[in-house]
């Protein structure tokens, strides 16, 4: 699209340049409109995509005469101007680990029992059933009534899409028998035969087919009309619960038996399996069986059968530690690399993508591959103009695996990893013990500063709607943002923005308001945002609840650095964080620059305190705890887990940071050390009683 056209205001065009501008704008917008419905994976964010079709309006009014039939306008299923409301979870969706082949299949289950203390012959039974490519979904029901149905989303928070659910015939208005609050998760999907009936429908009336089952479904839910997604056949496969107001059942096989009572479809081949052997003959069988089933799945879950061990395991991040997944092998394809293009990440990474002449790989085409980094690409010597296989595997980028050498070409060269970036020229350094090479620029490079700023405002840090890369783009290369905390500046600069292209009183009033939205932000939240090379969400969360608030956290880390020896203690010391890690923090604390960036966040923000809702009238909120010995009723990963749910750190060694030292049998140093320092020491029974 020519930039200069867009500038325009739609009053000034001229009826030649309207007609150009209408053409592209068609084409973008149908672009953005099969990314959000066929491909579930929208590339813009909902007001970038608003603003386009507001231009396209307005130039369409002053040219009637220029409305084609090809117009936004006169299409139906668009995507929502607003968009539907979010629905915060009653209790998170998780997702599940993965277990890549038998091995570590037998190693989740050798960890269940080390965590449950169970003898390594003691059985654990097991429920196995298919892992459906669909979208997972909530449903609420109240009273016997289907209340409320939602997307996954982030797992906390999805999306209402409960009129879309509604249509399905597989999801029960109403149920009897069923405690008042009753959450069933499951699968919705579409059947194989019925997606190749539906994207004959689409291509007889000229529209674009769906790559594959899972994105027509996806498409097909994410319907701001009901009418639409009524007309698509929707299936469901319930498979586990969220917010129960009562138990519904003592065993994962138990709760397939209730769901089945209450009219929900469970998997018809979900198995209850004895012991490992019979999970992998399970497998195999299932795979042999995959090709033939009238649905798509790529794996089988496998859920520990007793639901009071199931709570005992609880979860890691957001995936429970009682499931796991264990994937079919990848699918495969042959394709050619046009052009190995080198990426500039946040931190300086450089890293290579090959772009791919587009291919589908198991009903996902596929344009791009991450190559990784420069010993990658020698080791497979992967070059411009190679025939190369790539596969995919779930929801993994795309990998290159290896290159198809027959097909290379006579002139073909070893690619020359740049030694300068690409996008500053400042050069590129790998330092000792690193795969990465890094662009050296810091500040002076604009990918770097701009990818730094994306990841502030991005859906996992400070989620800012309407600030999306683009425009970050933009106001960093006109000067209006060039740190974070210029985002809650912009407020100043706000009529300036407004007499740009693209901005009018409306939008930047939208933006500021979104910003301002965001001037509270969760502690764990915050701490990702800042980007520190290592820490990524799992342990800004660890980080979150080990200090409890932003000032406790920076405290602690100044009195690491003025520490003479082993600054790192004081992050090691926490479970989940090692050395690597804890190195990176300190580092980017020791950086005036950093603090600087710090200070004037601090100045505009009111970081929240971290609290999770179990711990806020826990007992241990906040303590620090130190077990020892050998614990007769729960292991000591169990112990650890119970403790930290409560809201206590547990640290590896008594100091006189520790407030309850609790010792199981034959304790030794660490009892006498807590005994010396006056420190609580609780006994196995003390525990159990302070945790309830
Ligand atoms: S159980 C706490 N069972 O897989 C466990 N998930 O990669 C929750 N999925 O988000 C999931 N089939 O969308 C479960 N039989 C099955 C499943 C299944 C498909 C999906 C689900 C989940 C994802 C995790």
């Amino acid at each position: 699209m020519s930039r200069a056209l867009r500038d325009i205001p739609e009053a000034d065009l001229t009826a030649l340049e309207a007609a150009a501008e209408l053409q592209t704008l068609a084409k973008e917008i149908a672009g953005h409109d099969g990314a959000y419905h066929q491909d579930d994976g929208p590339r813009i964010i909902d007001a970038e995509y608003d603003a386009l079709r507001r231009r396209n309006d307005a130039i369409e009014e002053r040219f009637p005469q220029l409305v084609g039939a090809d117009s936004p306008s006169k299409r139906v299923g668009a995507a929502p101007a607003g968009g539907f409301a979010k629905v915060a979870h009653a209790r998170p969706m998780l997702s599940l680990g993965n277990a890549f082949g038998a091995d570590e299949f037998k190693d989740f289950v050798g960890r269940v029992k080390r965590f449950l203390g169970l003898g390594e012959d003691e059985p654990v039974d097991i429920v196995a059933e298919p892992k459906i490519d669909g979208l997972s979904v909530s449903l609420r029901y109240e009273k016997g009534r289907f209340a409320l149905g939602a997307t996954r989303g982030d797992g906390a928070t999805g999306e209402d899409i409960t009129e879309n659910l509604r249509t399905l015939d597989d999801i029960p208005e109403a149920i009897t028998g069923a405690p008042a609050v009753l959450e069933v998760r499951g699968e919705v999907y579409m059947a194989k035969g019925d997606f190749e009936v539906l994207n004959q429908r689409q291509n007889e009336a000229g529209k674009k087919d769906f790559a594959n089952p899972r994105n027509a479904a996806a498409g097909s839910l994410r319907q701001l009309d009901p009418s639409i997604t009524a007309s698509r056949p929707l299936r469901f496969f319930a498979y586990a619960w969220g917010e129960v107001s009562e138990a519904v059942a003592d065993s994962q096989w138990g709760f397939l038996d209730r769901l089945r009572e209450w009219g929900l479809p469970t998997n018809p081949l979900a198995e209850l399996c004895q012991d490992v052997e019979q999970c992998l003959a399970y497998y195999r069988d299932t795979e042999g069986k995959r090709a033939k089933l009238s649905y798509d799945i790529d794996g089988i879950v496998y859920k520990v059968n007793r639901i009071d061990w199931q709570e005992r395991l609880g979860q890691v991040s957001r995936a429970p530690r009682w499931a796991t997944a264990h994937k079919f092998p990848a699918e495969k394809a042959r394709t050619l690399v046009k052009d190995i293009q080198i990426q500039v990440g946040r931190t300086g990474k450089m890293t290579p993508v090959a772009e791919l002449e587009p291919v589908n790989v198991g009903g996902v085409v596929v344009s791009s591959a991450t190559l990784h980094n420069e010993d990658e690409i020698a080791r497979k010597d992967i070059r411009e103009g190679d025939t190369v296989v790539v596969q995919r595997a779930g929801d993994v980028i795309p990998q290159v695996v290896e290159v198809v050498l027959e097909e290379r070409p006579d002139d073909s060269r070893p690619f020359a990893f740049p030694r300068t970036c690409p996008e500053c020229g400042s050069l590129a350094v790998r330092e000792e013990g690193e795969v990465a090479r890094r662009c050296g620029g810091g500040l002076v490079c604009p990918a770097q500063a701009t990818e730094r700023l994306k990841h502030f405002v991005s859906r996992d840090a400070f989620d800012i709607d309407g600030l999306g890369g683009k425009h970050i783009g933009a106001f960093w290369k006109d000067g209006s943002i060039e740190t974070p905390a210029d985002i809650f500046r912009l407020r100043d600069k706000a009529e300036a923005i407004e007499n740009r292209q693209g901005w009018g009183e409306k939008s930047v009033e939208n933006l500021i308001a979104a910003i301002d939205n965001k001037r509270r932000p969760p502690l764990d939240r915050f701490i990702y945002a800042l980007g520190i090379r290592q820490v990524g969400q799992a342990t800004a969360r660890l980080l979150a609840r080990q200090y409890g608030s932003l000032a406790g956290w920076r405290e602690a880390m100044m009195a690491a650095l003025d520490r003479d020896s082993d600054p790192h203690r004081e992050l090691v010391d926490i479970d989940g964080i090692g050395p690597v890690v804890a190195a990176a923090i300190l580092v980017f604390f020791a950086e005036q620059h950093n603090r600087d960036v710090l200070d004037d966040l601090e100045e505009m923000l009111a970081v929240e305190d971290f609290a999770t809702p179990e711990a806020a009238a826990s007992p241990l909120a906040g303590k620090t705890v130190v077990f020892t010995g050998r614990l007769e009723t729960m292991s000591r990963g169990e112990a650890k887990a119970k403790a930290e749910g409560l809201g206590a750190k547990v640290a590896g060694a008594v100091s006189n940071k520790t407030d309850y030292l609790i010792v199981g049998s034959d304790a030794g140093a660490k009892a006498k050390k807590a005994g010396d320092l006056g420190i609580a020491t609780l006994s196995e029974r003390e525990w159990f009683e302070l945790i309830g």
